[in-house]
């Protein structure tokens, strides 16, 4: 016997990527279902060999229905998740409403899965910020050796973090570029993203920080270990799909470069490539349609007394987002709702 899944937000870039994972990892369902706004009722979407037509988020009705993976920006999921989680269907979120809330659950199954149990204060569970997910993989097994003090992260973040509308921008302000009468005007973002970089993310807060750099300190704390301290730039780029990160660690006990790259050669999630010669490194391109979190330019930073820096890029439609969903469903399966 296997689960009763609803796919919210699938005609969108996420969607997609739920429906891709669902299908290639097996995940057991016995029925699923595509929703999406009234737009695109109708529209039909791939689960594996299956064609699904889209449905109705609005009038649907999640009783009987076991999880919903959501993934339509938190207005819709304010007025729609709470309608699952009362009619009995766990809501899985990819949105940020809830993953400030102490009572939900914000969980990356490598780093924090006895969080799980958690779903039952009010039967949702948060997904992180895509730039959280992939760092903190990687943070773990470091942080469960070492002891991090003090994390400094650059971004380098791909448009498709933005929606498939910022997704069309690149593309048509590139292809603008080369076409007379062709250039776009910037509408996603604030300034040109098409050969250029944005060091601009999300809304600007009091302190000066960004809302996205402000949600990888809080949801690194909330996932890993609150007295890790995280500051953060986070930055746009001209990549279609592909979040990639400069990572800088201080730790309490000392921990040299040759065993972080052991301890994260043997973690969950991770997969390093690093060779100290030409391309001996991944770059977001790569990392498109991978399971993996990768890891490349582990070494020590010696201006402190115990540092470390690596290079983190993962794809951010798969780790920062569906497939840390699918995880979640997966754990939430395996350990709590026991039916596939
Ligand atoms: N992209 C990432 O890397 C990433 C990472 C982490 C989290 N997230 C989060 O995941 C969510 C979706 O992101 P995305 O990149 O997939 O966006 P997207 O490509 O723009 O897709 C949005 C989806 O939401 C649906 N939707 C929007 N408003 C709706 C409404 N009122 N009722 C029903 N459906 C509605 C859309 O349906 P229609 O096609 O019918 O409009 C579409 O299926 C967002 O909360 C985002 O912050 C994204």
């Amino acid at each position: 016997m296997g689960y009763k899944i609803a796919v919210v937000g699938a005609t969108g870039n996420v969607g997609h990527e739920m429906l891709n994972i669902l299908a290639e990892r097996q995940f057991p369902v016995d029925e699923i279902v595509a929703l999406a706004s009234r737009r695109s009722l109708g529209t039909e979407v791939s689960f594996g060999e299956t064609t699904l037509k889209t449905k109705d988020l609005d009038t649907f009705d999640f009783s009987g229905w076991d999880m919903a993976l959501f993934a339509v920006g938190s207005d819709a999921t304010k007025t729609y998740a709470p309608k699952a989680a009362a009619a009995g269907c766990v809501v899985i979120d990819n949105s940020s409403l809830y993953r400030y809330d102490p009572e939900i659950p914000l969980i990356v199954p490598e780093v924090n899965p006895e969080a799980i149990h958690d779903y039952k204060n009010k039967m949702i569970i948060a997904n992180p910020n895509c730039s959280t997910a992939q760092m903190v993989v990687a943070l773990k097994p470091l942080h469960d050796r070492a002891k991090i003090k003090r994390v400094v992260v650059s971004t380098y973040q791909s448009v498709s973090g933005s929606g498939k509308e910022a997704i069309d921008e690149l593309w048509n302000q590139t292809k603008g570029m080369y076409v007379p009468g062709q250039e776009v005007e910037p509408s996603v973002y604030p300034k040109q993203i098409a050969f250029n970089v944005i060091p601009h993310i999300d809304v600007f807060m009091d302190s000066g920080d960004t809302k996205e750099e402000w949600k990888m300190i809080a949801e690194t704390k909330k996932i890993v270990d609150k007295n890790i301290k995280v500051t953060a730039t986070c930055v746009r780029v001209p990549v279609f799909v592909g979040h990639s990160e400069s990572v800088n660690i201080e730790t309490e006990e000392f921990l040299d470069e040759d065993e972080a790259r052991d301890i994260l050669r043997e973690a969950p999630g991770i997969l390093v490539v690093d060779k100290r010669e030409n391309g001996g490194y991944v770059t977001p391109v790569e990392s498109v349609g991978d399971f993996a979190t990768f890891i490349s330019r582990i070494r020590q930073d010696v201006t402190v007394e115990n540092g470390l820096n690596l290079w983190c890029v993962s794809d951010n439609l798969r780790k920062g987002a569906a497939l840390n969903a699918v995880q979640i469903a997966e754990l939430l399966g395996r350990e709590v709702l026991k039916k596939g």
